[in-house]
């Protein structure tokens, strides 16, 4: 997640999540942080950013998880700011028999962790945002080409899909038992197979907006004035009078 420079550095919490950051393209007004949000909340004050965006973490998130990730999210957006979760499915479209198959160990894999793949559709991104209470939901499905035969992008999905297989290596051969020869032939024959087919992925967008305050934060009520202790005589009204003033007044008697 991106965040601006105004931050302390936040603790370092991440089990299994490796510090890896871009080193070459960083906009000025980003910096990096490591963070487990499953662990600890997000190390920022509620109602901090104007626009949060979370993508990818349909193979790190448990069903439940994903509930109480959005309402985090929630918390350090902004009223009225927006935030946007972008997933991608589980097993792809239009796949050739190898690729299909390493779908399969993927989805059995993340399964025995008790991850959903098909948290976009089931029960979907949209659902997500409108039970932590956002509006405005706009909700967009779009397939992506996995293969040269989807130009640049297609290209880009590929190489990520095959560094994807090649990192989950030891997790599925753990889980699922089979042969790592048999896994790596997979992966190697999906290459071709993606163009030959001319695979795809679906990805899911979701924008939500947190709701505005319906009525503006006062403003800090007047300094008054503390009187004086007079016992035994009544107390001063307060000096705000009551039909113009957005706080309440109180009438203080002393107790005869
Ligand atoms: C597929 S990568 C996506 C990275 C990046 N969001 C992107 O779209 O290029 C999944 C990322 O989720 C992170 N992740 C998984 N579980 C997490 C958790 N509990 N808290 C924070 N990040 C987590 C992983 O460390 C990894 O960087």
């Amino acid at each position: 997640m991106e965040m601006a420079n105004e931050f302390p550095d936040a603790t370092v919490t991440g089990i299994d999540m490796a510090p890896i950051f871009p080193t070459t393209i960083i906009p000025a007004n980003c910096r990096f942080l490591q963070h487990n949000i499953i662990l600890e909340p997000l190390p920022f004050p509620d109602n901090t950013f104007d626009y949060v965006h979370q993508r990818l973490l349909v193979a790190g998130l448990k069903p439940r998880d994903w509930v109480y990730v959005v309402q985090e999210l929630k918390r350090v957006t902004k009223a009225g700011g927006w935030i946007e979760l972008v997933e991608v499915d589980g097993h792809g479209g239009n796949n050739g028999p190898m690729t299909q198959q390493l779908w399969n160990w993927i989805e059995l894999t993340l399964k025995s962790r008790g991850i959903n793949v098909n948290i976009g559709t089931q029960p979907g991104l949209a659902n997500l945002m409108e039970q932590s209470g956002l509006v405005n939901i706009k909700h967009e499905v779009f397939n992506l080409p996995t293969g040269l035969h989807g130009g640049k992008i297609g290209k880009l999905l590929k190489e990520n899909e095959q560094a994807f297989w090649i990192a989950m290596t030891p997790t599925v051969i753990r889980a699922t038992g089979i042969d790592i020869q048999e896994y790596e032939d997979a992966i190697i024959a999906s290459a071709a197979e993606v163009e030959i087919y001319k695979s795809y992925h679906t990805f899911y967008s979701a924008c939500g907006q947190k709701p505005a305050c319906s009525l503006p934060p006062l403003p800090s009520p007047p300094q008054v004035p503390k009187p004086e202790p007079n016992f035994g005589e009544k107390s001063p009204v307060s000096p705000i009078p009551a039909l113009f003033s957005p706080w309440p007044t109180f009438v203080r008697s002393n107790i005869k």
